[in-house]
């Protein structure tokens, strides 16, 4: 599919449906005047992602809230995904500006685009045509001047931003039969070759040597060893280093613990952390952002088995803390504990940020469509829900430690238990086990985030359709991305 921004008026583009954002239920407007009264009688009332199709006159109208990114990206990644599989093969559509000189808008359209006409085929035996292309007019709605050079630019971050977060839907949707931890080493390979990136990889027994024993004790009953692994971009003269860690299980049976069967289908989905930290690693290289990034990933499968790990047993982490597991179905604590202490090991960084799809309790607490942040230095926390909320176009809300529920994680016979004694909070009970694996001088510099709720979507929503939404890849590449812009500014 060819995405083309075009030095030329929306009339002199050819393409089979034309495609306009109704901001504000703006039917006066110039672009919507002429249809003001047929879409009144088709019902149209311009609200949110509400769409309108006038087959005659080949447009396609979508309400949004507003003209800012946060309201036209999903406008137009709806409008979008309802084309799919229509017999529309081009479609054209307008700049957007929410005021002057201010490209937002048009990176968000880029986003929208590639998001929106995302689908996974790769399984199905009859496949959908695709678009063969979507262009961008520099034809502005409001009429507005666009800056060429900067448009292009918006458009280009955009672009490979989105393309990120598709390759984290397609890796995080791929069945774990044919996606394991050998699989995830060997994407993290390709990138690293792709991408010019420094990449190591971690089998068992170098792990053994690590005394990662909380992450292997996850992998024990797998056919499928684990693998740890270090991906790494350094650009020359960095302006600060940041570490990501994800969780990678590949598959989450609960172990043991083993989850009911309703809960079991779309555990596939318990990789989308490490999944997220190999895209923000593509996007963060190819936008060639002046930051060092280290990416850290547990790859590791929990099942059952004869010599599965057990509740009761007590595992010794990578730096020494012993843990009481009562639940083996808190796995991804486990394999970031000792995945966290490694990342601390091997570099000194100004930040630490973890991704993890860790608890069901985060979804209850937030609903399906909010990332859980979770750290002890507040201003980075609000970077965070700055990066996601305003930039991004993610969700993502403050969920706040306190020594109360701390203490909940006391276990009578080993440093800590895995699980909590008490039902509630049982997001926040995650963040604190894994608090306890970062070391004093780096508590500042930690962020946790929980993406279990948005990672994998029910039902399409915004600009995400059904199955993985790439959830974190925007957000943190947002936050990576003022750190380039912010100088000298280290926690
Ligand atoms: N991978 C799950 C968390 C999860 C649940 C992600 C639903 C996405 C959707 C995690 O490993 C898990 O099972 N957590 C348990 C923790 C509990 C045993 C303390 C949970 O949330 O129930
Ligand atoms: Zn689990
Ligand atoms: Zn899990």
């Amino acid at each position: 599919m060819k995405i083309e921004f075009i030095e030329k008026r929306l009339k002199d583009i050819e393409a089979d449906i034309e495609l306009i954002v109704v901001a504000k239920k703006d039917f006066e407007h110039r672009f919507t005047k002429e249809y003001k009264d047929i879409l009144e009688e088709a019902g149209f009332s311009g609200g949110q992602d509400e769409l309108c199709l006038l087959a005659e006159s080949k447009k396609l109208f979508v309400g949004s809230d507003s003209l800012r990114a946060k309201d036209i990206r999903p406008a137009i990644a709806t409008a979008l995904r309802s084309l799919i599989g229509k017999k529309y093969k081009s479609v054209k559509m307008a700049s957007y500006l929410s005021h002057d000189k201010c490209t937002a808008t048009l990176r968000a359209q880029a986003e929208a685009i590639l998001l929106g006409t995302y689908k996974f085929e790769k399984y199905k035996s009859e496949k959908s045509d695709d678009f063969e292309a979507i262009y961008i007019s520099s034809e502005e709605y409001g009429a507005k001047k666009v800056n060429i050079d900067a448009a292009k630019r918006a458009i280009s971050k955009g672009l490979e931003v989105a393309s990120a977060v598709n390759l984290a839907r397609d890796i995080v949707n791929t069945p774990p039969d044919d996606f394991y931890p050998k699989i995830m080493a060997k994407v993290a390979k390709d990138i690293a070759k792709n991408e010019g990136l420094e990449v190591r990889i971690l089998k068992e027994e170098d792990i053994k040597k690590e005394k990662m024993n909380a992450l292997l004790a996850v992998a024990k009953a797998s056919s499928h060893s684990p693998r740890v692994i270090h991906l790494s971009y350094k650009p020359k003269n960095p302006k600060s280093v940041v570490s990501l860690v994800g969780k990678g299980l590949t598959y989450d049976s609960g172990g043991l613990s083993l989850k009911p069967s309703d809960f079991m289908v779309t555990m596939k989905l318990d990789k989308s952390g490490a999944t997220a930290v190999l895209a923000i690693l593509q996007a963060v290289s190819r936008l060639k952002l002046p930051i060092e990034i280290h990416g850290f990933i547990g790859a590791v499968e929990n099942m059952i088995g004869g010599n599965a790990y057990k509740p009761d047993d007590v595992l010794t982490a990578k730096n020494g803390k012993t843990i009481e597991v009562r639940n083996t179905d808190a796995e991804g604590r486990l394999v970031l504990a000792d995945m966290l202490c490694y990342a601390q090991q091997e570099v000194k960084a100004n930040y630490i940020i973890d991704m993890a799809t860790l608890t069901g309790a985060c979804v209850v607490g937030l609903g399906q469509y909010t990332t859980g942040v979770m750290g002890n230095n507040q201003k980075v926390v609000d970077k965070m829900l700055y990066a996601a909320n305003v930039a991004s176009g993610e969700l993502a809300a403050h969920l706040p430690f306190n020594r109360h529920l701390k203490k909940t994680l006391k276990s009578s016979i080993a440093d800590i238990c895995n699980i909590s004694n008490t039902r509630y909070g049982g997001a926040v009970t995650a963040g604190l086990f894994l608090e306890e694996f970062i070391e004093e001088e780096n508590k500042q510099k930690w962020l946790h985030l929980d993406i279990a709720g948005p990672a994998f979507v029910e039902h399409a929503w915004g600009e995400n359709p059904q199955g993985a939404s790439g959830a974190g890849v925007r957000a943190v590449t947002r936050f990576i991305e003022k750190l380039s812009t912010s100088e000298g500014e280290h926690y």
